[in-house]
């Protein structure tokens, strides 16, 4: 399970939507190896998720995990993940809620972004088994910014306000403990 590099914003790969994938191409040796890399990668640079497109992959394929995870130590847990072609579709009119995002691919940069705190998400898992599932809260906004890079859209794209732009050391100084408490109050609200 080789760790692949990973596409930093400016890659053109990182702004094109990705290729739906047909069952045999998904049961394919290649494609499953693909997705091995993929969770190689994402736990060796200790992110929440990863996108195929990411390690320069055309694919509509990620993969998602949150296990006590340094980047991010005030987030609940997710278990891993694997999404094969999925869906996301917003459910409810509740008011979006807003927390930092950080991406892999946008190094050293963080910022605030709004998203729907409760998603319905349609996918195949890497037998091509359907999933079909509701994710709230914290998971919800982890699972629509790995989505969001199947679609060629990064977090900076949905900035809310740039002032609120900061690199890691700048958060960690000035908005984690506030942000950790937010967190908190996601979690009570929506259960995760
Ligand atoms: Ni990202």
């Amino acid at each position: 399970m080789p760790v692949r590099q990973i596409a930093e914003i400016g890659e053109p790969i990182l702004r094109q939507a990705t290729s739906e994938l047909t069952l045999e191409q998904l049961r394919s040796c290649e494609i499953q190896r693909l997705i091995d890399d993929l969770i190689a990668t994402m736990r060796e640079a200790r992110g929440a998720g990863l996108a195929a497109n990411q390690i320069f992959e055309p694919y509509r394929i990620c993969v998602i995990e949150v296990s006590a995870n340094a980047r991010y130590p005030y987030f609940p847990e997710i278990p891993l993940t694997i999404l094969v072609n999925p869906r996301v579709t917003a459910l409810g009119d509740h008011p979006l809620i807003s927390g930092f995002e950080g991406c892999l691919s946008v190094p050293n940069l963080r910022g605030r972004v709004r998203r729907h705190p409760e998603i319905h998400l349609q996918a195949w898992d890497r037998d091509g088994r359907p999933l079909d599932f509701i994710a709230r809260g914290v998971t919800a906004v982890v699972f629509q910014h790995e989505v969001d890079h199947l679609d060629g859209t990064l977090f900076v794209d949905r900035i809310e306000e740039s002032r609120s732009l900061c690199t890691w050391e700048s958060f960690r100084r000035y908005h984690q403990a506030q942000v950790a408490s937010e967190v908190d109050e996601i979690v009570k609200q929506w259960g995760s």
